[in-house]
Protein backbone atom coordinates (compact mmCIF):
# COMPACT_ATOMS: atom_id res chain seq x y z
CA UNK A 1 0.00 0.00 0.00
CA UNK A 2 1.19 3.19 -0.79
CA UNK A 3 0.73 5.23 2.67
CA UNK A 4 1.68 8.36 1.62
CA UNK A 5 -1.45 8.60 -1.23
CA UNK A 6 -3.67 7.23 0.93
CA UNK A 7 -2.63 9.69 3.23
CA UNK A 8 -3.37 12.70 0.80
CA UNK A 9 -6.76 11.04 -0.04
CA UNK A 10 -7.51 11.11 3.23
CA UNK A 11 -6.48 15.11 3.95
CA UNK A 12 -8.55 15.86 1.16
CA UNK A 13 -11.62 13.88 2.78
CA UNK A 14 -10.98 15.38 6.30
CA UNK A 15 -11.18 18.96 4.93
CA UNK A 16 -14.30 18.43 3.64
CA UNK A 17 -15.82 17.55 6.79
CA UNK A 18 -14.12 20.57 7.87
CA UNK A 19 -15.97 22.86 5.42
CA UNK A 20 -19.28 20.84 6.28
CA UNK A 21 -18.61 21.36 10.19
CA UNK A 22 -17.71 25.07 9.84
CA UNK A 23 -20.69 26.15 7.55
CA UNK A 24 -23.20 23.97 9.99
CA UNK A 25 -21.59 25.83 12.92
CA UNK A 26 -23.35 29.17 12.17
CA UNK A 27 -26.99 27.01 11.93
CA UNK A 28 -27.08 24.99 15.08
CA UNK A 29 -29.76 25.98 17.38
CA UNK A 30 -30.45 24.42 21.22
CA UNK A 31 -32.91 21.66 20.13
CA UNK A 32 -30.08 20.65 17.60
CA UNK A 33 -27.86 18.96 20.55
CA UNK A 34 -28.91 15.86 21.87
CA UNK A 35 -27.73 14.04 25.30
CA UNK A 36 -26.04 10.85 24.67
CA UNK A 37 -24.88 10.29 28.45
CA UNK A 38 -23.95 12.95 31.63
CA UNK A 39 -22.01 15.61 29.47
CA UNK A 40 -21.89 14.02 26.48
CA UNK A 41 -23.30 15.88 23.57
CA UNK A 42 -23.88 15.20 19.86
CA UNK A 43 -25.63 16.94 17.09
CA UNK A 44 -26.80 15.97 13.18
CA UNK A 45 -23.15 17.70 12.16
CA UNK A 46 -21.03 14.80 13.97
CA UNK A 47 -23.08 12.73 12.34
CA UNK A 48 -23.71 13.64 8.88
CA UNK A 49 -19.48 14.60 8.96
CA UNK A 50 -18.77 11.39 10.12
CA UNK A 51 -21.32 9.19 7.13
CA UNK A 52 -19.67 11.43 4.74
CA UNK A 53 -16.35 10.65 5.84
CA UNK A 54 -17.10 6.85 5.79
CA UNK A 55 -18.73 6.89 2.20
CA UNK A 56 -15.68 8.33 1.06
CA UNK A 57 -13.12 6.02 2.91
CA UNK A 58 -14.91 2.85 1.65
CA UNK A 59 -14.24 4.53 -1.95
CA UNK A 60 -11.01 4.80 -1.36
CA UNK A 61 -10.29 1.54 0.29
CA UNK A 62 -13.42 -0.83 -0.43
CA UNK A 63 -12.42 -4.14 1.85
CA UNK A 64 -11.84 -1.84 5.20
CA UNK A 65 -13.57 -1.63 8.23
CA UNK A 66 -14.31 1.22 10.89
CA UNK A 67 -14.28 2.09 14.32
CA UNK A 68 -15.92 5.32 14.29
CA UNK A 69 -17.39 7.48 17.29
CA UNK A 70 -20.51 7.82 15.93
CA UNK A 71 -21.38 4.04 15.13
CA UNK A 72 -22.19 5.66 11.31
CA UNK A 73 -20.33 1.82 10.32
CA UNK A 74 -19.36 -1.33 12.06
CA UNK A 75 -18.49 -3.91 9.95
CA UNK A 76 -14.43 -4.93 10.77
CA UNK A 77 -11.85 -5.11 8.23
CA UNK A 78 -9.38 -8.32 8.35
CA UNK A 79 -6.68 -6.07 7.63
CA UNK A 80 -7.83 -2.48 7.13
CA UNK A 81 -9.39 -0.07 10.21
CA UNK A 82 -10.71 3.21 9.89
CA UNK A 83 -10.40 5.06 13.80
CA UNK A 84 -12.50 7.67 13.43
CA UNK A 85 -13.78 11.13 15.20
CA UNK A 86 -15.96 13.14 13.11
CA UNK A 87 -15.68 15.55 15.31
CA UNK A 88 -13.25 16.09 18.40
CA UNK A 89 -14.22 19.06 20.36
CA UNK A 90 -17.73 19.00 20.50
CA UNK A 91 -18.38 20.58 23.44
CA UNK A 92 -16.19 23.29 22.14
CA UNK A 93 -18.12 23.13 18.96
CA UNK A 94 -21.64 23.72 20.57
CA UNK A 95 -20.56 27.04 22.40
CA UNK A 96 -18.96 28.34 19.78
CA UNK A 97 -14.90 27.43 20.67
CA UNK A 98 -12.02 26.43 19.00
CA UNK A 99 -10.33 24.22 18.78
CA UNK A 100 -12.19 21.67 17.21
CA UNK A 101 -11.07 18.73 14.72
CA UNK A 102 -11.74 16.27 12.71
CA UNK A 103 -9.49 13.17 13.75
CA UNK A 104 -9.01 9.99 11.23
CA UNK A 105 -6.56 7.42 11.31
CA UNK A 106 -6.00 3.85 9.61
CA UNK A 107 -5.29 0.24 10.66
CA UNK A 108 -2.78 -2.30 8.65
CA UNK A 109 -3.05 -5.26 11.19
CA UNK A 110 -3.91 -3.12 13.97
CA UNK A 111 -0.74 -0.65 13.70
CA UNK A 112 -1.59 2.75 12.80
CA UNK A 113 -0.16 3.42 9.35
CA UNK A 114 -1.61 6.95 8.27
CA UNK A 115 -3.29 9.87 10.51
CA UNK A 116 -5.12 13.22 9.63
CA UNK A 117 -5.89 15.54 12.03
CA UNK A 118 -7.43 18.71 10.65
CA UNK A 119 -8.30 21.28 13.07
CA UNK A 120 -10.89 23.32 11.63
CA UNK A 121 -10.69 27.11 13.82
CA UNK A 122 -6.63 27.98 12.34
CA UNK A 123 -7.54 25.39 9.22
CA UNK A 124 -4.37 23.42 10.42
CA UNK A 125 -4.04 19.83 8.52
CA UNK A 126 -1.65 18.08 10.93
CA UNK A 127 -0.98 14.43 9.11
CA UNK A 128 1.85 11.71 8.44
CA UNK A 129 1.76 8.34 7.42
CA UNK A 130 3.88 5.47 8.15
CA UNK A 131 7.84 6.28 7.94
CA UNK A 132 6.83 9.17 6.14
CA UNK A 133 7.48 11.81 8.86
CA UNK A 134 5.22 13.99 10.15
CA UNK A 135 3.36 17.49 8.52
CA UNK A 136 1.86 20.65 9.56
CA UNK A 137 0.07 21.95 6.10
CA UNK A 138 2.54 20.73 4.20
CA UNK A 139 5.70 21.60 6.11
CA UNK A 140 7.43 19.03 8.36
CA UNK A 141 7.29 18.78 12.01
CA UNK A 142 9.01 17.90 15.03
CA UNK A 143 8.27 16.98 18.52
CA UNK A 144 9.91 19.82 20.79
CA UNK A 145 13.87 19.66 21.84
CA UNK A 146 13.06 21.05 25.76
CA UNK A 147 14.65 18.52 28.10
CA UNK A 148 13.13 19.38 31.48
CA UNK A 149 9.84 19.14 32.62
CA UNK A 150 10.37 22.48 34.12
CA UNK A 151 10.88 24.25 30.70
CA UNK A 152 7.66 22.43 29.44
CA UNK A 153 4.30 23.48 28.82
CA UNK A 154 1.79 20.56 29.75
CA UNK A 155 -1.84 19.76 28.19
CA UNK A 156 -4.46 17.59 29.65
CA UNK A 157 -8.29 17.59 29.36
CA UNK A 158 -10.91 17.74 32.61
CA UNK A 159 -12.41 14.34 33.57
CA UNK A 160 -16.34 15.18 32.43
CA UNK A 161 -18.31 11.37 33.13
CA UNK A 162 -15.45 9.08 35.64
CA UNK A 163 -15.02 10.95 38.52
CA UNK A 164 -13.30 8.08 40.28
CA UNK A 165 -9.95 9.18 39.77
CA UNK A 166 -10.41 13.23 40.29
CA UNK A 167 -8.52 13.13 43.89
CA UNK A 168 -5.06 11.87 41.49
CA UNK A 169 -5.81 13.96 39.21
CA UNK A 170 -6.13 17.13 41.04
CA UNK A 171 -3.07 16.15 42.78
CA UNK A 172 -1.54 15.92 39.46
CA UNK A 173 -2.54 18.99 38.14
CA UNK A 174 -0.98 20.39 41.14
CA UNK A 175 2.20 18.94 40.68
CA UNK A 176 2.21 20.13 37.10
CA UNK A 177 1.25 23.85 37.84
CA UNK A 178 4.25 23.73 40.06
CA UNK A 179 6.76 22.16 38.03
CA UNK A 180 6.69 23.05 34.83
CA UNK A 181 6.08 26.26 32.36
CA UNK A 182 2.07 25.58 32.77
CA UNK A 183 -0.80 23.75 32.10
CA UNK A 184 -3.40 24.18 29.13
CA UNK A 185 -7.06 22.64 28.48
CA UNK A 186 -7.90 23.10 25.10
CA UNK A 187 -10.84 20.63 25.04
CA UNK A 188 -9.73 18.44 21.86
CA UNK A 189 -6.99 15.89 22.68
CA UNK A 190 -6.64 15.34 19.10
CA UNK A 191 -5.69 19.25 18.67
CA UNK A 192 -4.08 18.48 21.94
CA UNK A 193 -1.49 15.55 20.64
CA UNK A 194 -1.61 17.24 17.26
CA UNK A 195 -0.18 20.31 19.07
CA UNK A 196 2.52 18.31 21.54
CA UNK A 197 3.72 17.26 17.61
CA UNK A 198 4.59 19.95 16.22
CA UNK A 199 6.22 21.27 19.52
CA UNK A 200 4.15 23.73 20.69
CA UNK A 201 3.24 21.34 23.70
CA UNK A 202 5.71 19.59 25.14
CA UNK A 203 3.51 16.71 26.69
CA UNK A 204 -0.38 15.76 26.94
CA UNK A 205 -1.80 13.27 29.03
CA UNK A 206 -5.53 12.20 29.81
CA UNK A 207 -8.14 9.88 31.16
CA UNK A 208 -11.20 8.44 30.26
CA UNK A 209 -10.65 8.94 26.61
CA UNK A 210 -11.46 6.82 23.32
CA UNK A 211 -9.22 5.19 20.67
CA UNK A 212 -11.05 7.78 18.18
CA UNK A 213 -10.02 10.81 20.21
CA UNK A 214 -6.45 10.00 20.25
CA UNK A 215 -5.04 7.63 17.33
CA UNK A 216 -4.49 9.74 14.47
CA UNK A 217 -2.89 12.34 16.88
CA UNK A 218 -0.74 9.92 19.08
CA UNK A 219 0.79 8.35 15.63
CA UNK A 220 1.24 12.20 14.20
CA UNK A 221 3.23 12.42 17.82
CA UNK A 222 5.49 9.17 17.09
CA UNK A 223 6.08 10.32 13.55
CA UNK A 224 7.17 13.63 14.91
CA UNK A 225 10.36 12.14 17.23
CA UNK A 226 7.94 11.47 20.15
CA UNK A 227 6.64 8.91 22.53
CA UNK A 228 3.62 7.32 24.06
CA UNK A 229 2.09 5.22 26.74
CA UNK A 230 -0.29 4.18 28.89
CA UNK A 231 -0.94 5.16 32.84
CA UNK A 232 1.50 1.83 33.06
CA UNK A 233 4.33 2.64 31.28
CA UNK A 234 2.59 0.39 28.36
CA UNK A 235 1.14 0.33 24.99
CA UNK A 236 -2.31 0.11 25.49
CA UNK A 237 -3.34 3.71 24.94
CA UNK A 238 -5.88 3.48 22.53
CA UNK A 239 -7.68 1.67 23.69
CA UNK A 240 -7.08 1.58 27.36
CA UNK A 241 -8.36 5.29 27.59
CA UNK A 242 -5.39 6.56 28.96
CA UNK A 243 -2.79 8.09 27.33
CA UNK A 244 0.47 10.11 27.95
CA UNK A 245 2.77 11.77 24.99
CA UNK A 246 5.53 14.03 25.15
CA UNK A 247 8.82 14.80 23.23
CA UNK A 248 11.55 12.59 23.55
CA UNK A 249 13.42 14.72 25.62
CA UNK A 250 10.90 14.79 28.82
CA UNK A 251 9.44 11.79 28.33
CA UNK A 252 10.94 9.83 31.25
CA UNK A 253 10.62 12.29 33.72
CA UNK A 254 6.84 13.57 32.39
CA UNK A 255 5.67 10.04 32.12
CA UNK A 256 7.18 9.01 35.22
CA UNK A 257 5.73 11.59 36.89
CA UNK A 258 2.13 11.07 35.61
CA UNK A 259 2.27 7.24 36.13
CA UNK A 260 3.06 8.03 40.19
CA UNK A 261 0.30 11.11 40.52
CA UNK A 262 -2.28 9.04 38.89
CA UNK A 263 -1.40 5.66 40.80
P1 LIG B 1 -15.25 14.59 21.76
O1 LIG B 1 -15.48 16.04 21.68
O2 LIG B 1 -15.11 13.94 20.43
O3 LIG B 1 -16.26 13.89 22.63
C1 LIG B 1 -11.51 16.50 25.88
O4 LIG B 1 -11.30 16.26 27.21
C2 LIG B 1 -11.51 15.22 25.07
O5 LIG B 1 -12.39 14.27 25.65
C3 LIG B 1 -12.00 15.47 23.67
O6 LIG B 1 -11.17 14.77 22.81
C4 LIG B 1 -13.43 14.96 23.65
O7 LIG B 1 -13.81 14.36 22.45
C5 LIG B 1 -13.40 13.91 24.72
N1 LIG B 1 -14.70 13.85 25.32
C6 LIG B 1 -15.57 12.83 25.21
N2 LIG B 1 -16.70 13.13 25.87
C7 LIG B 1 -16.54 14.34 26.41
C8 LIG B 1 -17.35 15.19 27.21
N3 LIG B 1 -18.55 14.82 27.57
N4 LIG B 1 -16.88 16.39 27.59
C9 LIG B 1 -15.66 16.78 27.21
N5 LIG B 1 -14.84 16.03 26.47
C10 LIG B 1 -15.27 14.83 26.06
CA1 LIG C 1 -16.51 13.39 18.69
Amino acid sequence: MNYQKICQETIGIAKKAGNFIKTERKKITASDIETKDKNDFVTYVDKTAERLIVDKLKDLLPESGFIAEENSETYRGKKYNWIIDPLDGTTNFIHGLYPHAVSIALQEDNQTVVGVVYEIGFDECFYAWKNGGAYLNGEAIHVSSKQKLSNSLIATGFPYKDFGKLAAFMQSMSYFMQHSHGLRRLGSAATDLAYVACGRFEAFYEYNLSPWDVAAGAFIVEEAGGLNCDFSGGNDYLFGKEIISSNAGIFNEFSKAVIQLMR
